[in-house]
């Protein structure tokens, strides 16, 4: 039996209005799951999901089973994987490729089957979604995959978010073991300055167009910028005066430092944390450090960190100097436009500039008196 219009319409809206009220990422994509398990009148749904690191296939979503693990590219739906093809099989056993120990492993018969692969935002293949047992005698039909099909582009938002979280609760956890390991942080500066670093990238990246992840991404990551400072003597971070040569070089190795911390992380929002530390301090004319990298030889991510510290470096009060206003910060960022900083960039900020102070005052500095 084939969903008329409006029952489908109903169907999609009872759902929107569930998921609506969801804010757990998982819970979202199972919903959406479910959705379009009943908008082909089938009786299971799985997501599955492509970990190329460990060559399997895993089910993120799978209605009452566990979590299966197989080896990637294997089964139907690791044919639809590497095919890049949506399938119907409306005779799963006389398919050469149906891999039997799944129905052996959690004792369902599977007979007719749609799979369609889920593309992730950078147009790789992340994972499928399959459905299994069209209800009725009748199989799955083209319109039903055409219905699926649309569930599916709402799968693959949905993954995206719930992975980028997943990401994200390991890497806080990984972060903490770090920072346990090496010792805490002493450098005074802390605080809010990390967190409008943080904004002030996150809006340096939408304004320059990086996507939405990524801007997310980095927004997570620029905080880390200075992380290496953890390994500064106190004698020189905390320095109440200007410099001299050799503390400079000393402090100029937290960049490399930084990274050392870091660069042996597989997770994105450490490997992006791991550039930020590394490439801040490099600048566009190739004059920075640690390793004189010039134009778009410096990551987008080190491009924009850059100016997104220095711009609160200069509007903060240090142990070394005082707060600039802001006419000397503008006469700074003209005369380094090309030089310090990305061009493009300089350019961003001045056009917005207004958003940039509203972050600033949104995040200011509790004064304390001394
Ligand atoms: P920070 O204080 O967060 O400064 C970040 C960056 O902002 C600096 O990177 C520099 O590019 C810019 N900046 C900040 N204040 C000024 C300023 O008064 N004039 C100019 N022209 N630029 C400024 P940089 O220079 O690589 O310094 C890295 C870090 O080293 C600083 O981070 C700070 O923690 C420390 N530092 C640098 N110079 C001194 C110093 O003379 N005394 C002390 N105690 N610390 C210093
Ligand atoms: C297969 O992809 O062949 C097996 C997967 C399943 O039956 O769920
Ligand atoms: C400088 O003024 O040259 C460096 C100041 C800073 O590191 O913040
Ligand atoms: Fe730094
Ligand atoms: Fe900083």
């Amino acid at each position: 039996m084939q969903k008329n219009a409006s029952e489908l319409l109903e169907l999609i809206f009872s759902y929107v209005t569930k998921i609506a009220a969801i804010h757990d990422p998982d819970k979202i994509l199972f919903e959406v799951a479910q959705m379009g398990r009943d908008l082909v009148d089938a009786d299971r749904c799985s997501v599955w999901i492509l970990e190329k690191e460990s060559d399997t296939l895993w089910t993120k979503v799978s209605q009452g089973v566990d979590t299966l693990r197989i080896p990637a590219y294997s089964g139907i739906v690791g044919e639809c994987i590497l095919a890049q093809e949506a399938q119907i099989i409306n005779d799963v056993y006389a398919n050469p490729n149906f891999n039997q120990s799944v129905d052996k492993t959690t004792g369902y018969k599977t007979e007719t089957m749609m799979v369609i692969p889920i593309h992730n935002s950078n147009e790789e293949v992340s994972g499928a979604l399959q459905v299994i047992n069209k209800i009725g005698d009748e199989g799955f039909t083209l319109e039903d995959l055409k219905h699926l099909q649309l569930a599916s582009t709402y799968i693959a938002e949905s993954l995206e978010s719930s992975m980028l979280l997943d990401e994200i609760d390991a890497t806080q956890r990984e972060l903490v073991y770090i920072m346990g390991v090496t010792g805490e942080s002493r450098s005074k500066e802390t605080g809010n300055h990390v967190k409008r670093v943080a904004e002030y990238s996150r809006l340096l990246a939408e304004l320059y167009g990086l996507s939405k992840e990524e801007c997310e991404i980095l927004k997570d990551a620029s905080p880390m910028h200075d992380l290496g400072k953890i390994a500064i003597p106190d004698a020189v971070l905390n320095k109440p005066g200007r410099f001299n040569e050799e503390e400079r070089l000393i402090m100029n190795t937290h960049a490399q430092l930084g990274y050392d911390i870091l660069k042996n992380s597989e997770r994105t929002l450490l490997k992006a944390a791991a550039i930020v530390a590394y490439q801040h301090h490099e600048k566009y004319n190739g004059t920075g450090y640690p390793n004189q990298l010039k134009g778009e030889e410096i990551h987008i991510y080190g491009r924009i960190t850059a100016l997104a510290d220095v711009f609160d470096a200069l509007g903060s009060d240090r142990v070394y100097k005082k707060a600039w206003d802001d006419e000397r910060i503008d006469a700074l960022f003209r005369e380094e436009r090309g030089e310090h900083f990305d061009a493009d960039l300089i350019d961003l900020f001045f056009k917005h500039k207004a958003e940039f102070i509203a972050i600033r005052e949104q995040f200011k500095d509790i004064y304390r008196g001394e």
